[in-house]
């Protein structure tokens, strides 16, 4: 089998790298990828952007692809879906009217409010005037977002009623994020813990990927601004068995069959972020209609089943006869980024650290995904923001933080930075859990050791 994976940052990566590993599976493209997948076996760039999907679909044609699965959002509201379908390819999403639920936050709130699935009061504007008179009666923090895609950036948290005007003014009349902020949302703050929750449908059927944790806020202690993502573990302690089937029940299993019901059955992987506050109950902060970037890469490095068997029986309808393995261990994983991140970064500098033996080992158990990473004078250097995700396997949260960090040591570049704390809400509950007797340990468990957690489709 042949398979495409479009994207080129970390998330593709993990995709591509665990792709490969399939036993069908003999070569897989990535359009159009990073230092990282340039240099995997099986694994080979192509020089196509994600978001040309016509491009994408002639060289999917071309060399007879058998499956493409899509990295990230773009594509998917473009109608990438329909372009290869047009064509007869295989092409794991959602259509673009199904990928509206990531695509438009007023559709999927609306949705979301339809089909009774917990989520944050809210309203929407498309007048300025309006949206400030609503403003003296509202209750702070208040969350105001762009209802179109921003590139992750058009999202803000309101403390009070001067920021929360200066933010529409910033997208309804100074258009800062053109047409993807003409409409805004202004949403109630919902306190609590963030967790993500990404699942295969096939339009009816639901299998749960491993529940997942990421670390929005650019600095330690979750300050700072928004990120694409600083790090991420799984699996998220919060999301014990009660837990899941609660976000089956409330979430999940509603959107897919609210999707079905509307005329949009939803195909692909579809990810809910989540908050849980006090109560318990899972609110719905917003969909994606795609893998989580940077929890990609933890989960894909604890999935023991085959990736390319679940995508293609996702595809075809057949979900339904997939069961996923996943290694007990936590996988943690730490983003390491460029200076001036998340804003104007500095690249073209060579990455320092990637030869040596500690970095290339692939035991499954560590691993350097690449994101923001390409190729100049035959020397790996910084092309993007986040620049590459060490991830790690091991018994637990704290030794998988010690062993990713490890990792992360062994790189540098001019202006490479990264949070020091990822995982510290795990950890503080593993602490919390462990008598003082028995220290967290971070020796490597054998692997015969391993063992293994299934997860079942619904
Ligand atoms: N890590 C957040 C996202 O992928 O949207």
């Amino acid at each position: 089998m042949k398979v495409l994976v479009v994207g080129g940052g970390g998330r593709e990566h993990a995709l591509a790298w665990k792709a490969a590993q399939s036993e069908r599976v003999e070569r897989v493209y990535v359009a159009p990828g990073n230092a990282g997948t340039a240099r995997e076996p099986r694994l080979e760039n192509v020089a196509i952007q994600s978001t040309d999907i016509h491009a994408l679909a002639r060289f999917a044609a071309r060399r007879r692809i058998d499956l493409t699965i899509i990295g990230a959002e773009a594509p998917l509201v473009m109608g990438v879906v329909e372009v290869f379908a047009e064509r007869g390819l295989r092409c794991l999403g959602p259509t673009r009217a199904a990928a509206q639920l990531e695509g438009s936050k007023i559709f999927a709130k609306d949705f979301l409010t339809r089909h009774a699935i917990p989520t944050a009061p809210y309203r929407t504007f498309t007048e300025l005037d309006a949206a400030l008179s609503a403003l003296s009666a509202a209750e702070y923090p208040l969350v105001i977002k762009a209802d179109g895609l921003a590139a992750g950036k058009g999202v803000l948290i309101a403390e009070n009623r001067r920021q929360a005007a200066a933010a529409l003014t910033d997208m309804l009349a100074r258009k800062r994020y053109g047409a993807a902020g003409s409409r805004v949302l202004v949403e109630q703050f919902v306190r609590g813990e963030e967790v993500s929750f990404i699942a295969l449908v096939d339009g009816k059927t639901i299998l749960p990927m491993a529940s997942s944790q990421d670390h929005k806020a650019a600095y330690d202690g979750d300050r700072g601004p928004n990120t694409g993502g600083m790090g991420a573990y799984s699996p998220a302690p919060i999301v014990n068995e009660a837990m899941h089937a609660q976000i089956m029940q409330r979430v999940m299993r509603p959107t897919v069959q609210g999707m079905a019901a509307e005329g949009m059955p939803y195909s692909g992987f579809l990810y809910a972020g989540l908050m849980i506050g006090d109560d318990g109950i899972p609110q719905v902060l917003e969909f994606n209609c795609r893998c989580g970037d940077p929890e990609t890469q933890p989960i894909m490095l604890r999935l023991r089943s085959d990736l390319v068997a679940h995508c293609m029986a996702a595809v075809e309808g057949n979900l339904v006869s997939q069961r996923a393995h996943w290694d007990v261990r936590c996988a943690l994983g730490v983003v390491m980024a460029a200076d001036g991140y998340p804003g104007e970064c500095r690249v073209g500098d060579w990455i320092h650290g990637l030869a040596d033996s500690a970095v290339q080992q692939d035991d499954a158990a560590h691993k350097i995904f690449h994101a923001g990473t390409g190729i100049q004078d035959g020397k790996i250097v910084v092309s993007g923001g986040r620049v590459v995700c060490a991830t790690a396997c091991a018994d637990n949260v704290h030794a998988a933080q010690q062993a990713a960090y490890q990792l992360a040591k062994q790189l540098s570049w001019q202006g490479c930075w990264y949070r020091a704390d990822i995982g510290h809400r795990a950890i503080k509950r593993e602490l919390a859990e462990q008598p003082v007797a028995a220290p967290l340990s971070s020796a490597r468990v054998p692997a015969s050791k391993v063992r293994f957690t299934d997860s079942l489709c619904c």
